[in-house]
């Protein structure tokens, strides 16, 4: 809850600075030497230009700024959630196994951690429309900028209308098995920060790319679970769900078939949809 304030406030005011969480861990780790040799010297500090906080473009207006700010500081909230979880339970947490199989909690631990505390240099949110996807592709609600500016995304009109805040989860029918995983700000950004390679470190793609296949994942291929993108967003929220939104009941649902007697037509609008604006990090198209 610190974080988050403290991130807004910055935010706010610069766009991109260090948070005060950062600036009293840099006073407790920085050694002051008892005598002094020189005034003027140029200290080394390891952490100068350590920014922890996203940076929202100028672009984005008051309003806009605002629900990005709050969505960007959600993200980073279900984050760090996801990693005390893991920290808190390791492979004891039934989640836990769900998600990440057999596999170690180390590896779910780091990528959290580098969506909350890696250097973000460079890695901006923007809201005007640079490469005219929002005003010319089908219902696209941001992009990563791919090739164009590999640390850049664009967030499209349709986002601020749609996203809702974690203060929603398990409630307006959201469940986690059912419902898609960018019905909030704070997975759907998790996704698109997840895209950049200055956090994904080009390693974080898509392996599954369902629930289900998430699941599947954890059972066969463990150690893709880790760097699938989808497989952080969904043991994240079902354990926000679990733990915070609703505690101890959470709203993991169950998966609905899909009817095997829906017509032909409705099966192929459902799975292009589904695939919609997929494509892995070396290329650029990717939305939701
Ligand atoms: C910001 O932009 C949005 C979308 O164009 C608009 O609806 C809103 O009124 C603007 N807000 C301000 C404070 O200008
Ligand atoms: C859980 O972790 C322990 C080590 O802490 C390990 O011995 C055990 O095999 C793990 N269980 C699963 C299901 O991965
Ligand atoms: C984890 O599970 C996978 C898939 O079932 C299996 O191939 C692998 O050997 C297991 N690893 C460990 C350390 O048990
Ligand atoms: C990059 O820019 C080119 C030229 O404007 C455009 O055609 C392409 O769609 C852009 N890529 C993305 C991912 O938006």
């Amino acid at each position: 809850m610190m974080f988050k304030s403290s991130t807004v406030a910055l935010l706010l005011v610069s766009g991109a600075v260090a948070s005060p969480i950062w600036a009293r861990e840099a006073k407790a780790t920085k050694t002051e030497s008892a005598s002094k040799a020189s005034d003027t010297a140029s200290v080394y500090d390891w952490s100068d230009g350590w920014t922890k906080d996203y940076t929202v473009h100028q672009s984005c207006n008051a309003t806009l700024r605002h629900q990005l700010v709050d969505g960007l500081n959600e993200a980073v909230q279900l984050a760090q959630h996801a990693k005390e979880h893991l920290l808190r339970f390791g492979n004891e947490s039934e989640f836990v196994t769900k998600y990440f199989g057999n596999g170690s909690t180390s590896g779910p631990i780091g990528w959290y951690d580098r969506i909350v505390n890696a250097d973000k240099t460079g890695v901006i949110f923007r809201c005007d429309d640079p490469d005219e996807n929002c005003a010319t592709q089908d219902a696209w609600a941001g992009h990563w900028r791919g090739e164009n500016a590999t640390s850049e995304t664009v967030i499209c009109p349709l986002s601020f209308e749609i996203r809702r805040p974690l203060s929603s989860v398990c409630g307006l029918g959201y469940n986690v098995a059912n419902s898609k995983l960018n019905t909030f700000w704070a997975t759907d950004l998790m996704h698109r920060i997840l895209h950049v390679p200055v956090i994904s470190e080009s390693i974080v793609d898509h392996y599954a790319e369902d629930y289900p296949e998430a699941l599947e994942l954890a059972k066969t291929d463990p150690s893709k679970s880790p760097i699938d993108s989808d497989t952080l967003q969904y043991f994240a929220i079902d354990v926000y769900a679990y733990d915070i939104a609703a505690p101890g009941v959470g709203c993991t649902g169950k998966v609905e078939k899909a009817t095997e007697t829906t017509d032909d037509k409705a099966a192929a609008t459902t799975t292009e949809a589904a695939k919609e604006c997929h494509t892995h990090s070396d290329g650029a198209v990717h939305c939701s």
